[in-house]
């Protein structure tokens, strides 16, 4: 019995895993010209996340969305999907300037949040949304059934939607360039902010969401550590041209393990190929980071993640009430590392460390400015976050009565009801692009759609 368990836990799933990688590797070498929708149909086997602990202070991981997936099948079955790159560079279409909203007072409601991959940047996507459609802010959208905003490209005057009234806040991915973002989004009436991760477990989430052990055919029974240990081999296998059909939305040539925290906050690291690369000049790379720091307002930290909020709705004057939140996909994966190989990292990703350096001590610096009763809401928030936890998606969840939160010195008297628990769990992209196209059904739109290798 104990034998035959041994059998079945210790040598079945590495041989599973061994057969996919042979299936892959041999896909690979005959250039199997397999097409994207089968890709997306016999997907790959997801690694099983093992469960290390539950950390309530760090989120979502893999968090490709079922929503997200949907998408993608449409996108897909639309034809109109990756065909090359081709991308158009001069653009001479109308632009819609911004300008103070006058619903939107005190810069409440005008906001860029620049999407990071992989840092738990969904939650805090779902929080924008519901508060942008419950106050009918205009959001910039992606042309037609894209995902994003040219993410990973820098974002160009064809990659949105047309709409006649001025933007008032931009969430999905798009790539920050002070330039284009500044042209949409007046710096002096839209609050710049975007959200990072701690780089070491923003890998480790990366590695198992981009499936890089699959797509990298890596065999080891560490695939962690063999892959840091061959990192640029690896890298080279997993953005090359051959393995396109097997990626997800990730283009010819993009890494998704170096710097990509940096490149999401519009770094020029050599990507898309020609374009000018400063990894190697730490100088400049300072310089850009200083930059951010003046252009943004804030920069949350995914491991402070309440403290984070509360200072975001502070800066945006909303309630604390619109920070309540349900977690999208929390989960910890448990792979250790040692430092030989965190060194490494920190050496492949080191602008990514720089970065995250960099704005965990400008938080704690704002934070501080705050004064004492910060973190008396914090507390606040956390307090009725559980209870929202407990009353949404806890045991008890068939009660049918309100949850009442009394008042305290940061919260009015608070009514969460199960149609609230339900608003929380959806990703309200439908309703915001719904809300759009109506508003914007008599605008035209004749540009030519762009093509590019991604989403
Ligand atoms: C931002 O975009 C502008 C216009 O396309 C471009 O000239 C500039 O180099 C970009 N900035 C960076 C840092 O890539
Ligand atoms: C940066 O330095 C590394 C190591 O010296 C080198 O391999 C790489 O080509 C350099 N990159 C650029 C863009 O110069
Ligand atoms: C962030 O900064 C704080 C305050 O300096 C420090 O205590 C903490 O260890 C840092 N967090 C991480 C994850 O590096
Ligand atoms: C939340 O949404 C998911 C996916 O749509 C669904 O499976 C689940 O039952 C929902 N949970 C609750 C508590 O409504």
């Amino acid at each position: 019995m104990v034998r035959k368990r041994y059998i079945l836990l210790r040598v079945l799933p590495p041989m599973i895993i061994f057969l996919i990688g042979m299936l892959c590797l041999k896909n690979l070498y005959l250039g199997y010209n397999k097409s994207y929708e089968d890709k997306l149909d016999s997907d790959f086997v997801p690694q099983k996340p093992q469960v290390e602990s539950f950390d309530s202070n760090a989120y979502v991981q893999n968090e490709m969305m079922a929503d997200e997936k949907e998408k993608l099948h449409e996108l897909m079955n639309s034809g109109k999907h990756l065909q090359n790159f081709d991308m158009i560079k001069e653009s001479k279409f109308p632009k819609t300037t911004s300008s103070t909203n006058k619903q939107c007072p005190n810069q409440k409601c005008n906001f860029l949040f620049i999407k990071t991959m992989k840092c738990a940047t969904e939650t805090v996507v779902r929080i924008l949304r519901k508060y942008s459609y419950d106050n009918n802010l205009n959001i910039m959208l992606p042309q037609k059934k894209r995902l994003y905003l040219a993410w990973p490209y820098l974002m160009d005057d064809l990659d949105y939607r047309l709409s006649d009234r001025p933007f008032n806040g931009l969430i999905d991915h798009a790539i920050y360039n002070k330039t284009i973002m500044n042209r949409y989004f007046p710096p002096e009436t839209t609050h710049y902010v975007t959200i990072i991760r701690e780089p070491l477990k923003h890998f480790k989430s990366a590695f198992s969401y981009f499936k890089i052990q699959q797509i990298a055919g890596i065999f080891a029974k560490h695939p962690l550590t063999e892959y840091l240990e061959n990192i640029k081999y690896y890298d080279s296998i997993y953005k090359s041209h051959e393995a396109a059909h097997y990626r997800y939305c990730i283009p010819d040539g993009f890494s998704v393990t170096k710097n990509l925290i940096a490149h999401c906050l519009g770094m020029p690291l050599g990507f898309p190929y020609g374009r000018h690369d400063i990894t190697n000049n730490s100088l400049a790379v300072r310089e850009y980071i200083r930059n951010l720091d003046r252009e943004f307002s804030l920069v949350m930290i995914v491991e402070y993640f309440h403290e984070s909020l509360v200072l975001f709705k502070r800066l945006m004057k909303w309630q604390l009430k619109d920070l309540i939140y349900k977690f999208v996909n929390r989960g910890t994966y448990y792979f250790s590392l040692s430092n030989r190989y965190k060194e490494k990292h920190k050496k492949w990703a080191s602008i990514d460390y720089m970065i995250y350096e960099h704005f965990n001590e400008t938080l704690w610096k704002k934070i501080a400015a705050e004064g004492p009763d910060f973190y008396d809401e914090v507390k606040q928030f956390s307090h009725i976050q559980k209870q929202v936890n407990h009353y949404c998606w806890g045991l008890d969840k068939h009660l049918h009565k309100n949850l009442e939160i009394s008042h305290s010195q940061f919260n009015s008297d608070l009514k969460i009801s199960r149609k609230d628990c339900e608003s929380m769990n959806i990703s309200w992209l439908d309703k915001i692009k719904e809300k759009f196209d109506g508003d914007n059904k008599h605008v035209v739109d004749s540009r030519p759609e762009l093509r590019r290798q991604t989403c």
